[in-house]
C-alpha cells in the first residue's frame, strides 16, 4: 500500500473511532449507552428534553460505575474519568461535532423522525446516525434525513452495560460503511454485533414480544399467577428471567409500542397486544421504571 493510501486508511480508521459521540434520550437505554461509550474513552453529550431524566441518568450511571469498581472490572480512576467524559444537555445542538449519534428516545415514530431531521442539520454530513429503536423501521426513520445512507440501527439490549448483543439493523438505504462503523464500534465497546435486515421487530423482538404477550394472556386468563408463569419459563425452559419480569424490566409501554409496530407492520392478528397490557400502560403501571408492573418494585 502506498504511503498516501496508508495515511488515508489510518485517517479513515481514526475517524471511525468516534471520539465525540452523542446519545439522545437519557432513559433506561440512553444512560446505559452513554455509560459504555464513556467507559470506552469517548466523550458523550447526553441529551434529553427532561431535566429530571438527565439528573436521574447521571445518578444511575454513577451507581452502575461504582458497582463495576466494586466488582474489580474498572478502577476508581477509570470510574471518575468516565463520569467526566459525560456532559448533559437539553438541546440537540449539543450533538454538533459528534461523529456518532445514538438516538434512544421514546419508541415513537413522529418523535424520532423529528430528531433525525434536526440531527442531520446539526452534525456533519458523514456523521453516523444510529437508532436504538426496538422495532421501528430504520428505512422509515431515514425518510426525512439528508444522506439517509448513514442511518442505521444500533439496538442494544437492556441492561446495556451487561448485555453482550447489539443487533445492527441495515435499512434499505443504509450504506456498507455505516454498517461497518457501527459493527466496529460495538466490538470496541466489548459487545457482539449481529447484522440483520430491516423488518418489523428485527429478530430479537419479533421472537421475544409474542412470548411476552402470550405470558400476559396467560395471566389475564388466570392460567397461573405472575410468579407461576415466570417460574415455568425459568425452570422449564432455562430462561434466566421469566417473561413477565422481563417485560417489567423492558417497560410495559415499550412492549406495547413494539407489539403495535409488529401488528401494523405484518398485519397479522397473532401480534395483537393483550388487553391487560394495554390496561396496565393506561394505568401508568409501566414496570420497574414506574415502581410497579407485574411485580412491585
Ligand atoms: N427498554 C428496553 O428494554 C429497550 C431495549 C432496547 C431498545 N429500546 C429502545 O430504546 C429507546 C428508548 O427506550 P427506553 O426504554 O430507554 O425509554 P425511556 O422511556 O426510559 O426513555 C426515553 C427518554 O427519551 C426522552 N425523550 C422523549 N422525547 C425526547 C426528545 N424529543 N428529545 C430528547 N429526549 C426525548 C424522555 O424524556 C426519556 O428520558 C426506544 O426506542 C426503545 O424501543 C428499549
Amino acid at each position: 500500500m502506498g504511503s498516501t493510501a496508508e495515511a488515508k486508511t489510518k485517517e479513515r480508521k481514526s475517524s471511525m473511532t468516534f471520539e465525540k459521540t452523542s446519545v439522545i434520550g437519557a432513559g433506561t437505554m440512553g444512560n446505559g449507552i452513554a455509560q459504555i461509550l464513556a467507559v470506552s474513552g469517548r466523550h458523550v453529550q447526553l441529551v434529553d428534553v427532561s431535566r429530571p431524566a438527565l439528573e436521574k441518568a447521571v445518578a444511575k450511571i454513577g451507581k452502575s460505575l461504582a458497582k463495576f469498581v466494586e466488582k474489580g472490572k474498572i478502577t476508581d480512576e477509570e470510574r471518575g474519568a468516565a463520569l467526566e467524559r459525560i456532559e448533559t444537555s437539553g438541546d440537540l445542538e449539543a450533538a454538533r461535532g459528534s461523529g456518532l449519534v445514538v438516538e434512544a428516545v421514546v419508541e415513537s415514530l413522529p418523535t424520532k423522525l423529528g430528531i433525525f431531521a434536526q440531527l442531520a442539520e446539526v452534525v456533519a454530513p458523514d456523521a453516523i446516525l444510529a437508532s436504538n429503536t426496538s422495532s421501528i423501521s430504520i428505512t422509515e426513520l431515514s425518510r426525512h434525513t439528508e444522506n439517509s445512507e448513514r442511518v442505521v440501527g444500533m439496538h442494544f439490549m437492556n441492561p446495556v452495560p451487561v448485555m453482550k448483543l447489539v443487533e445492527v439493523v441495515r435499512g434499505l438505504n443504509t450504506s456498507d460503511e455505516a454498517v461497518r462503523a457501527v459493527v466496529e464500534t460495538a466490538e470496541a465497546l466489548g459487545k457482539v454485533p449481529v447484522v440483520v435486515n430491516d423488518y418489523p421487530g428485527f429478530v430479537s423482538n419479533r421472537v421475544l414480544m409474542p412470548m411476552i404477550n402470550e405470558a400476559i394472556y396467560c395471566l389475564m386468563e388466570g392460567v397461573a399467577d405472575a410468579e407461576g408463569i415466570d417460574t415455568v419459563m425459568k425452570l422449564g425452559m432455562a430462561h434466566p428471567m421469566g417473561p413477565l419480569a422481563l417485560a417489567d424490566l423492558i417497560g410495559l409501554d415499550v412492549c406495547l409500542s413494539i407489539l403495535q409496530v409488529l401488528h401494523e407492520g405484518f398485519g397479522d392478528p397473532k401480534y395483537r397486544a393483550c388487553p391487560l397490557l394495554k390496561n396496565m400502560v393506561a394505568a401508568g403501571k409501566l414496570g420497574r421504571k414506574s415502581g410497579e408492573g407485574f411485580y412491585p418494585y
